[in-house]
């Protein structure tokens, strides 16, 4: 931590930019407060809608599942340790590595058939295997009880992000148990009129429209317009304002799925689409590659000519500089929540995420100010800043009024993890990953 190394070692928003002689950072003109739209739901925890915990707690009393608790447990580790699947090519590279070990050290009596055995059983050992869970009706229900209200609380805060959009048509792709449905009825309810759930898992679907139902398996659904289909209708010529998908993609088998599935899913999308992943290094990698291919999309809509760009959390269209650093990390936001008061949930919790928004059209110019992309730490008379900048690079920015001024200093106080800094920083800056802060 800088912190304790003391103001010694204070950095400020120029302490490179200084030595290049341009000017400090300066905070937009106009612009006083800080990009507050992260409040709108407060900065308190998230509870889940009272009609949908209800629904899920009577859903789970009615399963005679035995050792709910047990298996709610194991699916969440199962989940949060869970790597991408190996490709092919990488499978195939690793049998090359591990046979020019074994050659090397077999070279006297190089038996073949031996030399295959062990090389297959090494990869065994050695090799994550990916399994495809499937959602039959037993997952489904304990998927919801474990997975429901986190899910919710991270759609609800990146949904939260776009208060004034007045969507009409949503889709969600992989819906599952529907959390996203249950969040974009809360954001945008007042505008939206048809939400299309897209799941493999019929299981899954039933339980989505049952929760939907209150828990039971008639009555009207609490959120009117809400289909559900199996497949992804892959026709562009529906768009959809807004396209969701919620820890699915990394549900899918291989890279070549999720390229098919994201550039579907961009072909579908009228305004933004949301990508929402585990706060892991899995999770964000998954989503930069979902950028980058709709960034460079030469796969261009055919009935939708306009561009992408990053909505959020990126304030740039370059490589990540997280996941490019010497230690690479997760580019993650936290949300907490309260849980739905299952037996074994009793205290808040903390839901971290990644995620992007892709958009259409060009960005504005507040898509380009600096996300703060870690918790800032308030100190008497400074402020540590994590930043992502437009330039490309992370910054650690200690913010002082003596050197930045009250406004930014005000500003960068009241701010927060996920919030962007309303500050012009000069575009054209030299890379200089060299003079990057030690700890970012
Ligand atoms: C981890 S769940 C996420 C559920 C929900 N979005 C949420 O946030 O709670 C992933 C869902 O993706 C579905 N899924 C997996 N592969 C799919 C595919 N090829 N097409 C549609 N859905 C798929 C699974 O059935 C599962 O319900
Ligand atoms: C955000 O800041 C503006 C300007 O200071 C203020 O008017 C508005 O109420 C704030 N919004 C929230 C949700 O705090
Ligand atoms: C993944 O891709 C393969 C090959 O293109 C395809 O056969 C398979 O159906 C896809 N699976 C999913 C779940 O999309
Ligand atoms: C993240 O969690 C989801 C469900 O919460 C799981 O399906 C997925 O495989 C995990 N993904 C990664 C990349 O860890």
């Amino acid at each position: 931590m800088a912190t304790a190394r003391g103001p010694a070692y204070l950095l400020t928003l120029g302490r490179w930019r200084r030595g290049l002689g341009i000017a400090l950072a300066a905070l937009v003109p106009g612009v006083s407060q800080v990009d507050n739209k992260s409040d709108f739901l407060g900065r308190g925890p998230i509870a889940g809608t009272p009609v949908l915990v209800d629904a899920a707690q009577l859903l789970l009393l009615e399963s005679s599942m035995p050792n709910m608790e047990k298996q709610v447990q194991a699916l969440t580790n199962y989940l949060w340790s869970r790597h991408l699947p190996v490709e092919p090519e990488e499978l195939q590279r690793r049998a090359v590595h591990l046979e020019k070990k074994f050659l090397w050290k077999n070279a006297d009596s190089c038996q073949m058939e031996k030399l295959c055995g062990e090389v297959l059983h090494a990869l065994r050992r050695t090799t994550y295997h990916w399994q495809e869970l499937s959602y039959n009706e037993g997952l489904s229900l304990v998927y919801m009880a474990a997975r429901l209200d986190g899910g919710f609380a991270a759609v609800s805060r990146i949904q939260a992000r776009l208060p004034d959009f007045q969507p009409q048509t949503l889709m969600d792709f992989g819906s599952g148990t529907g959390s996203v449905t249950w969040a974009a009825h809360s954001t945008w309810g007042q505008s939206l009129q048809e939400y299309m759930c897209v799941d493999s898992s019929a299981a899954m679907l039933e339980l989505a429209e049952k929760l939907l139902k209150g828990g039971s398996g008639s009555g009207m659904p609490y959120v009117p317009g809400v289909f559900f289909r199996q497949f992804l209708p892959v026709s562009p010529k529906v768009q959809f304002d807004v396209v969701v998908s919620a820890f699915s993609l990394s549900e899918l088998p291989s890279k070549a799925n999720h390229t098919d599935v994201v550039q579907t899913l961009w072909r579908k999308t009228g305004h933004f689409l949301i990508l929402v992943e585990n706060g892991t290094k899995a999770g964000h990698s998954l989503l930069m590659d979902a950028r980058d291919l709709v960034l460079n999309g030469k796969e261009k809509s055919p009935l939708d000519p306009r561009p992408g760009f990053v909505f959020a959390p990126c304030p740039h269209e370059l490589p990540c500089p997280q996941l490019t650093a010497s230690k690479p990390l997760a580019c993650s936001f936290s949300q907490a929540y309260h849980p739905i008061p299952f037996s074994w949930n009793k205290k808040p919790k903390e839901e971290k995420f990644s995620m992007v928004i892709l958009a259409r059209g060009s960005p504005e110019e507040a898509n380009r100010w600096p996300r703060i992309t870690q918790p800032v730490l308030k100190r008497p008379r400074h402020v540590h800043c994590h930043l992502c900048c437009p330039d490309g690079h992370m910054q650690h920015a200690v913010i002082t009024a003596r050197r930045h001024g009250r406004d930014l200093y005000r500003c960068a106080r009241v701010s927060s993890w996920g919030d962007r800094l309303p500050v012009i920083t000069p575009s054209e800056l030299p890379p200089s990953p060299a003079q990057d802060p030690p700890e970012s």
